[in-house]
C-alpha cells in the first residue's frame, strides 16, 4: 500500500469513499445520487487545487482505498472558492439543477455552514485536517494511521505548528486515532446535526 499525492485521476473514487464513509451525515441533507456525487466531485477538486500536495491517497494495487486532505492553510481556500469563480459555478449548477439539489437543501447547507462558521474564525491560525476515509471493506488495517502519519509529517514539513480538526464525539474510532496520533481534546462545536468535539496537535 503507497500514500501518494492524489491526482485529478483519483477524485472520482475519493468522492465513493467519501460517500460511502458518511452516508448518513450526507442523507441529512439529500440522498446520496448520482447527481450529488457531481457536486462532492466538484468540491475535491477544489480541494485538490487549492491544497495540493495536502491532498493524499492510499493505493492498493490499482485502488484507491483511502485519501487524507489537509489544508495548511483555510483562508486559501476561502479565497480559491471566491476567485476561481468556482463559488459562481456551483452556485448556477445548483440553481439550473445539476446537483438535483432544491432550495430547501440547499438553504439547510448554507445554515449549516454560517451556524459552524463562527467557531471557524476563532481557530483560523492552525492547520487543519479537513477530511479523512478509508472504504469500508479496508477499515482496522491501519490505512488510516498511515494516512494521518502522512498528513501530520506533510503539515510539519509546511512548518505548521498546530493542527485543528472536528470529529463526532461518539465516533470511537477516529476518536481513538487521533488520540493515539497527539490530538487532544481542545473544545466543542455545534451544526445542525449534533456536537463536534474540537481537537488539537501540537507539531515539532
Ligand atoms: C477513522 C478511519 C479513517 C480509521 O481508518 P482505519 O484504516 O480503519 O484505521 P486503522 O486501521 O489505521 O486504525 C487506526 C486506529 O484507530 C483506532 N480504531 C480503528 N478502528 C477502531 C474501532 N473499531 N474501535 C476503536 N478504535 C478503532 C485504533 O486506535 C487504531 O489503532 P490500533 O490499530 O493501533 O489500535 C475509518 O474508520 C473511517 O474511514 N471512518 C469513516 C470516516 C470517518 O469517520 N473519518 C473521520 C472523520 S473526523
Amino acid at each position: 500500500m503507497r500514500i501518494i499525492p492524489a491526482t485529478i485521476q483519483h477524485i472520482e473514487a475519493v468522492v465513493d469513499i467519501f460517500c460511502s464513509a458518511f452516508e448518513s451525515s450526507i442523507s441529512f441533507f439529500a440522498p446520496v445520487n448520482l447527481k450529488l456525487k457531481k457536486a462532492f466531485k466538484d468540491v475535491f477538486t477544489l480541494l485538490h487545487l487549492v491544497f495540493g500536495k495536502g491532498f493524499m491517497v492510499a493505493v492498493m494495487g490499482d485502488e484507491v482505498c483511502g485519501y487524507i486532505v489537509m489544508a495548511d492553510n483555510i483562508k486559501r481556500l476561502w479565497l480559491g472558492t471566491v476567485f476561481s469563480g468556482f463559488l459562481v459555478k456551483m452556485a448556477a449548477k445548483a440553481i439550473f439543477g445539476a446537483y438535483c439539489l432544491n432550495l430547501s437543501t440547499i438553504f439547510k447547507v448554507i445554515k449549516n455552514k454560517l451556524f459552524y462558521m463562527k467557531f471557524e474564525m476563532l481557530t483560523i491560525s492552525c492547520g487543519q485536517l479537513l477530511s479523512i476515509a478509508v472504504l469500508p471493506r479496508h477499515h482496522g488495517k491501519g490505512i488510516g494511521k498511515r494516512l494521518l502519519e502522512a498528513g501530520i509529517n506533510y503539515m510539519e514539513s509546511r512548518g505548521i505548528k498546530r493542527i485543528k480538526l472536528e470529529v463526532r464525539p461518539d465516533n470511537t474510532p477516529a476518536v481513538r486515532m487521533y488520540e493515539k496520533y497527539g490530538f487532544r481534546p481542545a473544545g466543542r462545536a455545534k451544526d445542525l446535526q449534533g456536537d463536534w468535539l474540537i481537537m488539537v496537535r501540537e507539531c515539532s
